[in-house]
C-alpha cells in the first residue's frame, strides 16, 4: 500500500524523505515522488519503478535546495503505474501539492464537478482531485482549505499538503488510512509508520480519525476535524531501531522467522502470573461478560484469518461457547446475526486492513462487543476496540507474515484458557500445566528453526520445480494446512491448496498424479489414523509426500517421502510448531526459485484499500 513522509525542519528534506520511503519499500509499491518548496516554488519529482529510480533523479536528494517536503510511494489503485499517476499532485495553480495514502471513493463525482468548473486533471488518480479541492476552497488561510477540503471527501486518507504561501509548515490530515507524527529537536515529521522516522526521532504522536496536523519545523498542532486544538501525549518508541533492519539477513522473512522465540515469549509470558493466572493486560472482560456472551465471531483477513480458524477449534472445545470466523471482506457485507451478547475477536497484525476495520466498525454498529488483537500499537482497529490485546513481536516488515502470525496464535490460546478459567471449565491443575506447556513453546520453536533450517533448505532444492502442492490436515491440521498453504504460494508462486484430509476424495484428488507435492500435517491424535488414510490416498496415486508430525508418530514413514518430526507439546498448541517449518519451506522455495522474498509481486503490507 502507499506510504507516506512528510519533513520540516533544520536539516536539508530530500534526503530525509528518501530514507523514510525506503524504510516504508515493505508496504508495497510501484512508484514514488517527492515535492519540496524550493525559492518558494513547488519542485515534484517523480517515477514509475522502485524508489531507486527517484533517488538516481535527484542525486539523492543532495541537490534539492529545501528544508521541507512530502513523499510518497504509491500503490496502484486508481490508473496504471506511470510516472503521470505517481505523487505528488499538483494543483493547477502550482500553489498546492499533496501525497494521498487510501481511497477516495467518491472522486467520480468530485472530479466531475471539478472538470465541469474547468480544472484539467493530469493524472487518472482518485487522489488528485484532494489538490484541486485544496486550491477551490483556499482563500488564504490553509487549515480552513483543508477542513473544508475533507469535508467533500468520502473514504479513507492519510494525506500530506504543502502549499507555497507557507514554505515554513504542511499540513497533515488522517482518517481510517495509518499517519503518525514523529517530533524532534530536528524537526518534525509525519509518516505512514515508525520505522519510516525511527532513524531521526523515537517520540511519536498516535492520530485519531479526523485529526489535522499542522507541522512547522519547531512546533506541531493538532486538531479534531473541527479545528478544535487536541492535547496528545508524547510516546516513545522503544524498538531497537535494528529491529526494523535486517541486521546481517538476506531479507526480513528471514530474520523474523528467527526472531519468532523472542516475539512469543514477550507476548506470552507478561501475560502469566507468579500464581500461574493469566493476566490479560487491555481486557476487562469479567466472568459475568463471559457468561452473557452467547457467540463469538472471529473476523480477520488471510493469515489471521487463519489464526481465527485455531480459535474456532480451541475456543469451543475449551469454553462450549459457539465461535464463526469470518473473512472481513465477507462479514462485512453478509448481513451477520450480531447482537450486544456477541463477542468479536478481531485479529489484525497492521490493525489497518480497511476489510477489517469495516467488518470491526459493522459489528460494533449491531451491538457486538470488540476485543482485538493487534500488532501495531495506536493503529486504528486498536483505537476503535473495547479491548485490544498488543502482540510483542516488533515491527514486521516482511510482507509474508511470520512472527505476528505465531503470536496471534499464542494470544488465541492465552483467550480460550482465560475465558474457561473464569467460566470455571477448567481445573487450577489443568490450566497450570497448560500455562507450563505454553511458555515452553518460545523455547521449542528455537529448537526446531535449529534443527530444520538444513533440512528444510535442502528440501526446497529438491522441490523447487514443482508447480503444485497440495497441504492436507484434520482439525487444528487443517488450519494450519491452510496457513502453510498461502506462506507457500506467496512468497514462491508455487500454486498450492489446503484440504481439509478428508475433503479431498470429493473432488480434488483428482488432480493427484505422479511426484505432485502433497504436504501432510498429522499431529492431532484423535484422527492420525484418518489423516494416515488420506495420505495413503494420495501416495498410492504417485504424490510425493512431505509428512509433519510429532515425534513417536512413525507409522507416518511408510506412507511418506520426507518427515518432519517436532516436538511433542500439548496438542492445542501443535500449530505454534508445525507452523515454523511450514514458513521455512515457504522461505527456501523463494529463495530457490530466485523470487523476491520480502517484496512478492502485486502483494502490500498493509491493505488498506477494499
Ligand atoms: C500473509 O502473509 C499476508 N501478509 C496477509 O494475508 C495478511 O495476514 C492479511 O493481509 C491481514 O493483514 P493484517 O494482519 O495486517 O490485518
Amino acid at each position: 500500500m502507499c506510504g507516506i513522509v512528510g519533513y520540516v525542519g533544520k536539516n536539508q528534506a530530500a534526503p530525509i524523505l528518501l530514507d523514510g520511503l525506503a524504510k516504508l519499500e515493505y508496504r508495497g509499491y510501484d512508484s514514488a515522488g517527492i515535492a519540496n518548496i524550493v525559492d518558494g516554488k513547488i519542485e515534484i519529482n517523480k517515477a514509475k519503478g522502485k524508489l531507486a529510480v527517484l533517488s538516481d533523479l535527484v542525486d539523492g536528494g543532495s541537490k534539492i535546495d529545501s528544508t521541507i517536503g512530502i513523499g510518497h510511494t504509491r500503490w496502484a489503485t486508481h490508473g496504471k503505474p506511470s510516472d503521470e499517476n505517481s505523487h505528488p499532485h499538483m494543483a493547477e495553480g502550482g500553489k498546492f501539492a499533496i501525497v494521498h495514502n487510501g481511497i477516495i471513493e467518491n472522486y467520480i463525482e468530485l472530479k466531475a464537478n471539478l472538470v465541469a468548473s474547468g480544472v484539467q486533471f493530469k493524472s487518472e488518480t482518485d487522489s488528485e482531485v484532494v489538490a484541486h479541492l485544496l486550491e477551490k476552497h483556499y482563500e488564504g488561510d490553509l487549515l480552513a482549505a483543508v477542513k473544508k477540503t475533507v469535508e467533500h471527501l468520502e473514504g479513507s486518507y492519510a494525506l500530506g499538503i504543502v502549499c507555497t504561501d507557507y514554505p515554513d509548515r504542511f499540513v497533515a490530515v488522517r482518517r481510517s488510512s495509518p499517519l503518525i507524527v514523529g517530533i524532534s529537536d530536528e524537526g518534525n515529521f509525519v509518516a505512514s509508520d515508525i520505522p519510516a522516522i525511527l532513524a531521526y526521532t523515537r517520540k511519536i504522536y498516535h492520530l485519531n480519525d479526523g485529526d489535522i496536523v499542522d507541522l512547522y519545523a519547531d512546533s506541531v498542532k493538532i486538531y479534531d476535524s473541527e479545528l478544535n486544538p487536541v492535547m496528545k501525549q508524547v510516546e516513545v518508541v522503544t524498538w531497537d531501531v535494528k529491529a526494523a533492519e535486517k541486521g546481517g539477513y538476506d531479507c526480513f522473512m528471514h530474520k523474523e522467522i528467527e526472531e519468532q522465540p523472542r516475539a512469543l515469549h514477550d507476548t506470552i509470558s507478561p501475560r502469566i502470573d507468579e500464581q500461574g493466572k493469566i493476566v490479560l493486560d487491555g481486557v476487562n472482560l469479567t466472568k459475568e461478560d463471559i457468561e452473557k456472551c452467547d457467540k463469538i465471531y472471529i473476523v480477520a483477513c488471510g493469515s489471521a484469518y487463519h489464526v481465527g480458524i485455531v480459535g474456532k477449534y480451541t475456543i469451543e472445545k475449551l469454553t462450549r461457547k459457539p465461535v464463526e470466523v469470518d473473512l472481513a471482506s465477507e462479514f462485512r457485507y453478509r448481513d451477520p446475526i450480531v447482537n450486544e451478547n456477541t463477542l468479536m475477536i478481531i485479529i489484525s497484525q497492521s490493525g489497518e486492513t480497511a476489510d477489517t476495520l469495516a467488518a470491526l466498525k459493522e459489528g460494533k454498529r449491531m451491538g457486538a462487543r470488540i476485543l482485538s488483537i493487534v500488532n501495531v500499537v495506536g493503529s486504528s482497529i486498536a483505537n476503535e476496540s473495547d479491548d485490544v490485546l498488543y502482540t510483542w513481536a516488533g515491527p514486521e516488515i516482511a510482507v509474508a507474515t511470520t512472527k505476528a502470525y505465531s503470536t496471534q496464535l499464542s494470544m488465541i490460546y492465552l483467550i480460550a484458557l482465560y475465558m474457561a478459567d473464569k467460566l470455571g471449565m477448567i481445573s487450577e491443575e489443568e490450566l497450570r500445566s497448560n500455562l507450563s506447556a505454553l511458555l515452553d513453546v518460545p523455547n521449542l520453536v528455537e529448537e526446531i528453526i535449529k534443527k530444520n533450517d538444513p533440512i528444510v533448505r535442502e528440501l526446497a532444492e529438491k522441490y523447487k520445480e514443482i508447480d503444485h502442492a497440495y497441504y492436507l490436515g484434520r482439525n487444528l491440521d487443517y488450519a494450519v494446512a491452510m496457513e502453510a498453504s498461502l506462506k507457500l504460494k506467496e512468497v514462491s508462486y508455487v500454486h498450492s491448496e489446503a484440504y481439509a484430509a478428508g475433503e479431498l476424495k470429493h473432488g480434488t484428488i483428482s488432480l493427484i498424479e505422479q511426484d505432485t507435492l502433497v504436504v501432510a500435517l498429522a499431529s492431532c491424535s484423535k484422527v492420525l489414523e484418518k489423516t494416515l488414510s488420506n495420505i495413503e490416498e494420495v501416495k498410492s496415486r504417485g504424490a510425493l509426500v512431505l509428512t509433519l508430525t510429532s515425534e513417536g508418530n512413525t507409522a507416518v514413514e511408510s506412507v511418506s517421502d520426507h518427515v518432519i518430526y517436532l516436538p511433542k507439546t500439548k496438542e492445542m498448541f501443535m500449530p505454534s510448531l508445525e507452523v515454523v517449518p511450514m514458513q521455512m519451506l515457504g522461505y527456501y522455495m523463494a529463495i530457490a526459485r530466485g523470487c523476491d522474498v520480502d517484496k512478492p509481486r502485486n502483494l502490500a503490507k498493509s491493505v488498506t484499500v477494499e
